[in-house]
């Protein structure tokens, strides 16, 4: 059995060299195999379960690949790594020439970038960028950091859905689609480099939060009130389990929902949970664990949602950044790592008689001061540079860009800061950083970290065993 799907595995990454349509083709493939691999799948009798079939047959291709063929040991392993940020969904900040390179001050975010400029060459500048960003050089430095997963954000607009699969549009305009090929790359990298992965669907159709990095920065949004907009985003779901859902670990039905933009938001986004899981469990039985987010309302709003019997391998997925206010930014080091302590236990009872939780996203960042972390063309809160009134609590001179600038207390702290987010993420199922790679923020970057010597390369390393007590 093993054999065959193997096999498979090598004509799908022969396809993705050379094809948009790969994934759809390996699905064919694995849908005539399926038929004959008999034995340790059901029979299948109808439509749905034929997929269901196919999708386990994927599992299994996925899982032959690497030396590793158990499923990770969620619960059990802490969930340890970094985000791909800007990379199939571009931000501003992470990298900012791309966004100068168009030279048009208009383009803020990956929809304006498409549809303000002729499509060429939003798709030449792009195809360089999947190409360069992130290569499989990088997986086999995340995995030599003692790493064990990716997270790898995804906008709507790179999967590649057709007539067959939703009775919704399938155009991605403005968008510029055409990604959905190099991610196949990636989860191959990651098989081979024994890295798993979290598919983490990063901007949904209409936008769910109206952020850059949802693809579209807007004060309208048009996700959570546009039925249509959200079938589709299940839609899109259902195509990523059944066609990569052997090839990643977690599926992450959508990132950051906020459900404080309206009244009704909240019971549309449960609605969504439970109908992005239900795709999800069609497609590929019980193989993949789904993940959903709090949307900003504190994990606490979830409480006894999508547990067990009901729902099996759901995960929660909760981020922590105290620089989004001045508020945040006015505590002092040690208030940082107090607040730290403090959604530690927070987290930590959730977890225990609730899901399983990943502390999905944090950083060491400590001020807003990288340029356009706020937006292209927004200034940042900590220098006074964005809005007035707005105390400027300092200067931005030597917190972010190259370390090279960084003091060595600012060094120490960021040690620190590190490693009591590290401490809150193990003490549920994991963590992962935000992010491996940024052009010009070196406070933000996993890689500098490394390579400044604030991030130790072995990350059960500890200088402050005790740091929360
Ligand atoms: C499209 O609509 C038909 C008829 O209502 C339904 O049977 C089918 O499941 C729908 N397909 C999708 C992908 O939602
Ligand atoms: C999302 O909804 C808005 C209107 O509410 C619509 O204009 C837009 O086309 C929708 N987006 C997609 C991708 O379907
Ligand atoms: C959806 O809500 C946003 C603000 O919450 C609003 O700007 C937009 O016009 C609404 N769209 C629809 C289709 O109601
Ligand atoms: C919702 O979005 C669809 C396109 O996805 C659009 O045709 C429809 O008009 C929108 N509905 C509203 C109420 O704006
Ligand atoms: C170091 O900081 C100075 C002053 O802010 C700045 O001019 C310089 O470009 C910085 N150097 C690097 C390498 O970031």
């Amino acid at each position: 059995m093993l054999f065959v799907p193997l096999s498979l595995l090598l004509l799908c990454q022969l396809l993705v060299a050379d094809a948009v349509q790969a994934a759809q083709q390996c699905r064919l493939q694995l849908n005539q195999k399926s038929s004959l691999s008999g034995g340790d799948v059901p029979s299948a009798s109808t439509a749905s379960k034929s997929t269901a079939t196919t999708s386990r047959s994927a599992t299994a291709v996925g899982a032959s690949a690497t030396s590793s063929s158990t499923p990770f040991a969620y619960g059990k392993t802490p969930v340890r790594g970094v985000n791909l940020g800007g990379w199939f969904v571009l931000e501003p900040w992470i990298t900012p020439s791309i966004f100068q390179n168009t030279g048009n001050d208009a383009i803020v975010d990956e929809y304006t970038f498409g549809a303000m400029q002729d499509s060429a060459t939003a798709l030449s500048v792009l195809q360089n960028h999947w190409e360069t960003w992130i290569t499989e050089d990088d997986f086999v430095a995340i995995a030599a950091a003692g790493l064990n997963h990716v997270r790898i954000p995804v906008g709507y607009w790179s999967v590649p859905l057709t007539s067959s699969d939703t009775n919704g549009s399938t155009s991605a305009a403005p968008y510029t689609p055409g990604a959905w090929p190099y991610l196949l790359k990636a989860l191959n990298w990651a098989k081979q480099h024994n890295v798993h992965v979290i598919l983490d669907l990063h901007g949904a159709p209409g936008s769910q939060n109206g952020f850059d990095n949802s693809g579209q920065r807007t004060s309208s949004t048009e996700w959570e009130n546009n039925s249509s907009n959200r079938t589709r985003t299940v839609d899109t779901i259902r195509y990523i389990a059944e066609n990569i859902g052997g090839l990643v670990d977690i599926i992450e039905l959508l990132n950051e929902p906020a459900t404080f933009l309206s009244s009704s938001y909240p019971a549309a986004l449960r609605q969504f949970w439970q109908d992005g899981y239900s795709a999800v469990r069609s497609a590929t039985g019980t193989s993949n664990q789904v993940m959903i987010g709090d949307g900003f309302m504190g994990v606490d709003s979830w409480t006894d949602f999508m547990t067990a019997p009901s729902s099996q391998g759901v995960m929660m997925d909760y981020h922590e950044y105290q620089i989004f206010s001045v508020d945040e930014l006015s505590r002092s080091f040690d208030d940082h790592i107090s607040f730290a302590c403090s959604s530690m236990t927070d987290l930590t009872n959730f977890a225990k008689s609730n899901i399983w939780t990943v502390v999905g996203e944090w950083s060491t960042a400590v001020t807003d001061c990288t340029q356009w972390l706020n937006g292209r063309g927004v200034g940042a809160r900590w220098d006074g540079t964005w809005y007035t009134p707005n105390t400027p609590l300092g200067s931005c001179a030597g917190w972010t860009g190259s370390y090279s600038n960084f003091s060595s207390d600012y060094k120490t702290f960021l040690r620190k800061y590190w490693e009591v987010q590290v401490t809150m993420g193990e003490n549920v199922q994991g963590w992962m950083y935000w992010t491996w790679k940024a052009e010009n923020s070196d406070d933000w970057s996993y890689q500098k970290g490394l390579e400044g010597g604030w991030i130790p390369q072995d990350p059960t390393n500890r200088l402050y065993p005790n740091i929360c007590s």
